[in-house]
């Protein structure tokens, strides 16, 4: 592949000390083209949090071109926020549509820590949030590296946790303490909210690293041990990965582009905005396996 010039300008920042990074010298309002897309995939692959800021007046039509570049697009579960025209995307937001306050998007919507979708048989592996109006202070973003939380575990507990897989569901989580809201008869009747089991350390199929695969809100128990024991290693490697030093907490700016990696990090709602000041995201996850290969040519 020959580097456009925006390419070859294009470098990264970190952001915080062991997740975090910013892409500069990326405009999608120019184009979303394969060279762009390439670039993007290289600094994702290595910064699984990455943002891309000043992204102006990008439409619901751009951010689905953005996403469709990595995979599929997966139409999110709570129905009540999903875009009116594009089911691929959904808001973020503490306001209602009549311009009231959203008491569960405000306070309660992804507080725990979770990845998302672990609960599915195949689940997202990248979710893009875009902001269009946030709050002077608080209303972070905070993410952890699971990368870290599984390599720097004691050796001990890393072969342990190895061998082992868990059992995920949809808000059944064993530290879940904000549910989301219930599923519709019909989106039961599909089956596809049963629950499923992964392992509890997934290999990072792009960048071959091992990662703690756990989720507070959808993780119910680790196969094969008595609940007691499953809630007590679990609790264990739950704090191991959520120690300040492993985290990164966005504040977000309007025009922010954030993606980030599924398969190597948790995130929550960090809180704190003032309730009379909006907070609206757009958002997009990605199911489909993403290919480094392409990334690569
Ligand atoms: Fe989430």
């Amino acid at each position: 592949m020959t580097a456009t010039p925006r390419d070859a300008s294009a470098t990264i920042v970190p952001l915080g000390r062991n997740l975090g990074a910013e892409l500069r010298g990326v405009d999608l309002t120019r184009g979303i083209t394969p060279p762009v897309i390439a670039a993007i995939k290289r600094a994702f692959w290595a910064n699984p949090v990455l943002v891309l800021r000043n992204q102006r007046d990008l439409g619901p039509e751009q951010l689905i071109e953005f996403g469709n570049a990595f995979g599929y697009i997966a139409p999110h579960s709570i129905l009540q926020y999903r875009h009116p025209k594009y089911e691929q995307l959904s808001y973020v937001t503490n306001v209602k549509p009549d311009g009231s306050l959203d008491e569960y998007g405000y306070a309660k919507r992804a507080t725990d820590w979770h990845a998302d979708g672990v609960f599915k048989a195949k689940p997202d592996c990248m979710t893009f949030l875009y902001s269009i109006a946030a709050p002077s202070v608080g209303g972070h973003t905070e993410f952890t590296n699971m990368y870290l939380a599984y390599e720097t575990l004691p050796e001990d507990l890393r072969r342990r946790a190895d061998g082992l897989a868990c059992f995920h569901k949809r808000g059944k989580g064993w530290r879940c303490t904000a549910p989301p809201p219930p599923l519709t008869e019909a989106q039961k009747a599909t089956g596809e909210f049963e629950g499923n089991v992964h392992p509890l350390v997934i290999t990072h199929p792009e960048s071959g690293r091992r990662s703690l695969y756990i989720s507070a809100a959808h993780t119910s128990y680790i196969v094969g041990l008595e609940r007691k024991e499953s809630d007590a290693l679990l609790d264990r490697l739950y704090g191991h990965a959520i120690q300040p030093e492993f985290q990164y907490h966005h504040k977000w700016q309007v025009g922010d582009l954030l993606m980030w990696d599924q398969r190597c990090t948790m995130h929550r709602a960090g809180g704190g905005a003032p309730r009379d000041e909006k907070r609206i995201m757009m958002r997009g996850m990605i199911v489909a396996e993403l290919d480094a290969k392409r990334a690569a040519a």
